[in-house]
């Protein structure tokens, strides 16, 4: 765990102002669940749990998702957003996405661009370099906590054969800076600002860059919902699918697949 370090992390942090408190296990089921039961103990705004491996590693639609030890990054934050009802909540993880797009882009050699497949996916040259997994604490309807949850592929060289087309690491974009401390503090830094923002401005002002980041604009693509072409972001946050003879369909949930 080298160079994934607690008091590098803090460091980093409170060098920019930000005074998360940053936990790090070894190994752990899943850093989301650790981050949900802290947010249940009274964990602030910004806690930070992350761990060298996981053995429950999960994404969205109950995928697993690939975690061994020493190479990525898998990190959970407790946020606790005033306000938002629990159906405003879905595009908060456009608002993340966009902020962990900028955190890995800014590792990548020059030139190199960081995409968002709607709604969690963050991609360079098409491959997958990372997701987020956004989970809620309720009492009584109401949202008491949320729980970002990013994984990003650091150092990872091979991946298992049923990733290796569609995955890719900060290591194999030939990106120098591979420390996974200062992707760590620059990704708290950068989730727990765009929660703020959402909080007190929902999507309008990520909308800009979600739209210039967006991987499935112009594509042939299904969801359960419609088979067309991607139409881009509505300003809530749904996926617009254009269908034949021009109808426009939007996706609030579930996947959308490029064939
Ligand atoms: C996805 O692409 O489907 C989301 C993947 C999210 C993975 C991260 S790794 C840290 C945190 N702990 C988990 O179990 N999942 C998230």
């Amino acid at each position: 765990m080298i160079d994934l370090d607690e008091a590098a992390i803090v460091a980093r942090l409170s060098a920019i102002g930000v005074a998360s408190p940053v936990s790090i296990a070894a190994l752990t089921g899943s850093t989301n669940d650790d981050a949900r039961a802290a947010a249940i103990a009274g964990a602030p705004h910004g806690a930070a749990f992350l761990a060298d491996a996981q053995h429950k590693g999960r994404g969205r639609g109950g995928h697993s998702w690939h975690s061994p030890p020493g190479e990525n990054l898998y990190l959970s934050i407790v946020l606790r957003p005033a306000g938002i009802a629990p159906r405003e909540l879905a595009p908060l993880t456009l608002a993340i996405g966009g902020a962990v797009a900028r955190a890995i882009e800014a590792r990548l050699p020059e030139g190199s661009r960081a995409s968002i497949k709607w709604p969690n996916d963050v991609l360079v040259d098409g491959r997958k370099i990372a997701g987020v997994l956004v989970e809620s604490a309720l009492r009584a309807g109401a949202i008491t906590a949320v729980v970002a949850g990013v994984g990003v592929n650091v150092k990872t060289l091979n991946f298992p054969a049923e990733l290796t087309d569609r995955a890719t690491s900060i290591a194999l974009l030939g990106a120098r800076d591979r420390d996974r401390s200062s992707l760590a503090a620059a990704l708290i830094a950068g989730i727990t600002r765009a929660s703020d923002r959402f909080e007190a401005e929902r999507l309008a002002p990520f909308l800009d860059d979600l739209r210039a980041r967006d991987h499935l604009l112009g594509r042939p693509l299904h969801a359960l919902e419609a088979r067309g072409i991607g139409a881009g972001v509505r300003d809530d946050g749904a996926y617009v699918i254009e269908v034949e003879g021009g109808a426009r369909v939007p996706i609030t949930s579930g996947a959308i697949e490029v064939p």
